[in-house]
């Protein structure tokens, strides 16, 4: 594969470009907080006795070996050891700690030992009959049959028993117009642009081969899984909330059918086979009617900068008929892989907001236990549990799971004075930002639990329901996913630049938190379906070496540490090690985004080892970890996007700079799926030569 590092050029501090703020979630942070409710941060000095270490009388189950198994008992500072050489993490990929990478350096930066291809990109084809990626001649049909946009969330499985197929599941989150098309062709065939961004949102289901175990995957045009599901195709709506009012509109009287998924962010696989994804910022893309429950998910009056609503009237609210349709967005999807002839569905018992993650656990007495952050500056934590349980094996009902139960906010309490908590990053005397928690029933089953809504309302407008039950406001609550291999739940907090000094708390501790942070929860009885926990703050983000740093890493010494801001996705490996991928590196602390691991258990807990960096302007997105396969796979989101048509940044994955353009080889930024391997089989795979490198 031709690459080529690009010159160190506009390297820079600032933050995104406006347009691509405004592209990525309606500018979100220049507008208003839209959560003006009273919630705010929790002292219970009362329930200071109860800490985290009230995990340690955790009965029998699985939190309970792992909390007693790990340095709960041990909560000492971890040590240099007298080599001078901190203790590296354990696991399957063993590797040195990259440096952090300059923003400009336009390429993926890999540990040494390791390599790295780009499995699929933006614009290639997916079935027999797609029409080839043709940058200037792109349309709502093209891009219906090609791979989409800005991946996020992603997923790659082996066929069961079979190293040599698979299948990889990816989001789109978004577009980047000035980036996918020319000036020119944005002018001359706006209706085109229109359709064909809606295209590129969504999903791709992706058929994979390989030549066996550790070698890297080949996408399969034609497979009998490739599916595109886009801005355009056909849900139908299930749980409580199907059928409401609140859900009809012109085109669909029953409420109960909806074209279209976007903004899907982060997801997760179900343990039943199917995948979950979340609508985060889908407010960005309706002109709304100035209501108070708009506002209050970010909705407004005026054009937006998509101008989706000239192709498709149901886009802008104040048109006849379509007052409800942004109620049809902002829910949990679910998808069946396996099948590209099932309807997906969107799930109305999760509740409606801008759901990041969902990844479903199953409890110990077989609920299914779906956590969801809501990536707002001061929104809320949230966790559903079905009603049913699941049955193994039984996909058809385990389909039903998520389709009644109860839904949950979060509120957390410190445990340590507030005089304590200073806003200066200083842990607090008993040695960790920690305290408890009270998981808020807001609807169970088929009833409302929250004063003045009906369930149908809770459902529709959970902000506005959880607003009057009192939850925790929270530093923008981004992935939320349960540890496989020790049962504890992790949310990654990204930044909260409206964090107020005097609003802070001991598990929102940072003023202005700029790097965010991210929060460990133990469910109480090391059950999933509790509606208590306990909590403690892994890491503070920041850069050690930077002035004014937050930096805590429980304990582990600050020159240890990779420099690290704005977590987002959180995945595991085998071993149960937390990896961390970052949004914003580039515009906080300088460096590249970033795929971190962070040591959680042992002495070594809270170490943050930078395992890779992506391209020039890229987020990192739904890493994969397969140690146990000699692979990470990451999904490269908007590449280049500080720059602009004709002045890019990022040429990534093709490495293209100048035209013209040779084959399929494109000279604009392509967001992409990406396979890193061991070029060494440490993990005893062998491996081939490191495919074109
Ligand atoms: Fe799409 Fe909250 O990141
Ligand atoms: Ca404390
Ligand atoms: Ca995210």
């Amino acid at each position: 594969m031709l690459k080529r590092h690009l010159p160190m050029v506009g390297h820079t501090r600032g933050n995104r470009l406006p347009i691509t703020c405004e592209l990525k979630c309606g500018s979100a942070c220049s507008h208003p907080v839209p959560n003006t409710s009273d919630n705010s941060h929790f002292r219970d000095i009362a329930n200071a006795a109860i800490s985290r270490r009230a995990a340690l009388g955790l009965g029998g189950g699985l939190a309970a070996a792992v909390v007693i198994g790990a340095n709960a008992l041990d909560n000492a500072p971890a040590a240099v050891a007298d080599n001078g050489v901190f203790p590296k993490g354990g696991g399957k990929l063993p590797f040195t700690a990259i440096a952090p990478v300059e923003r400009s350096v336009d390429d993926v930066t890999v540990p040494e030992g390791y390599d790295w291809t780009a499995i699929i990109r933006w614009g290639d084809p997916l079935f027999a009959d797609s029409s080839e990626f043709d940058l200037e001649h792109q349309t709502g049909a093209s891009q219906a049959s090609q791979f989409g946009y800005n991946s996020d969330y992603l997923n790659v499985i082996s066929d069961g028993g079979n190293d040599r197929t698979g299948y990889l599941v990816n989001n789109h989150e978004y577009t980047n117009e000035n980036l996918m098309f020319s000036p020119e062709y944005i002018k001359s065939n706006p209706k085109d642009v229109v359709e064909a961004a809606i295209e590129a949102h969504g999903l791709s289901i992706v058929d994979l081969k390989r030549a066996g175990k550790g070698q890297p995957w080949e996408y399969v045009v034609g497979g009998r899984r490739n599916r595109r599901i886009t801005g355009s195709t056909l849900f139908t709506v299930d749980g409580p909330a199907a059928g409401s009012d609140l859900l009809k509109t012109k085109d669909d009287s029953t409420g109960t059918k909806v074209h279209g998924t976007f903004n899907n962010c982060a997801g997760g696989t179900t343990p039943w086979g199917t995948v979950l994804s979340g609508e985060e910022n889908f407010n960005q893309y309706f002109v709304g009617t100035g209501a108070a429950a708009e506002r209050r998910i970010g909705i407004a009056p005026g054009p937006t900068s998509r101008r989706w609503d000239t192709v498709d009237p149901r886009f802008n609210l104040n048109n006849e008929g379509y007052a409800n349709e942004a109620n049809r967005f902002g829910w949990i999807v679910e998808i069946d892989p396996e099948d590209p002839t099932s309807t997906p569905v969107k799930h109305t018992a999760l509740g409606r907001f801008k759901h990041e993650a969902g990844t479903a656990v199953i409890s110990r007495d077989g609920h299914a236990v779906v956590y969801s952050g809501d990536d707002e500056r001061n929104d809320y934590a949230y966790k559903f549990v079905s009603r049913k349980k699941y049955r193994k094996g039984d996909k058809k009902h385990n389909m039903t799971l998520l389709s009644e139960g109860t839904l949950y906010v979060a509120q957390f309490h410190g445990n340590s004075p507030e005089s304590e908590i200073d806003g200066s990053g200083a842990v607090p005397s008993d040695g960790d930002f920690d305290g408890w928690g009270r998981w808020i029933p807001l609807v169970k089953n088929d009833k409302s639990l929250v004063p003045g809504f009906t369930v149908e309302e809770v459902l529709v407008n959970t902000r506005l329901a959880a607003d009057t039950m009192g939850p925790t406001k929270m530093d923008r609550p981004e992935d939320f996913e349960a540890n496989p291999v020790t049962g504890k739940v992790y949310m990654a907090l990204t930044n909260n630049s409206q964090r107020d000094a005097d609003a802070i708390d001991e598990a929102n501790p940072v003023p202005g938190n700029r790097d965010g942070h991210v929060i460990e929860m133990i469910e109480r009885r090391g059950d999933h379906t509790s509606e208590r926990f306990n909590w403690n703050i892994l890491f503070l983000a920041g850069d050690p070496n930077q002035e004014g740093n937050h930096a805590y890493f429980d304990g582990v010494p600050l020159d240890q540490v990779s420099p690290i801001s704005c977590p987002d996705n959180l995945a595991f490996d085998s071993k149960g090690n937390l990896w961390v991928s970052t949004d914003g590196q580039p515009g906080k602390i300088g460096y590249s985004d970033a795929l971190h691991k962070v040591t959680l258990e042992g002495r070594n807990r809270g170490l943050v080892e930078q395992f890779l960096a992506v391209p020039a302007d890229a987020e990192t997105c739904g890493p994969v970890i397969h140690d146990e396969d000699n692979s990470v796979f990451v999904a490269v989101q908007h590449p280049g996007e500080g720059g602009d048509w004709g002045a890019h940044t990022s040429y990534f994955p093709d490495f293209v700079p100048e035209g013209p353009l040779k084959g399929d080889k494109v000279a604009v930024p392509r967001p992409a799926v990406v396979q890193v391997f061991s070029t060494t089989g440490n993990n005893g795979v062998g491996r081939g030569s490191g495919n074109g490198r």
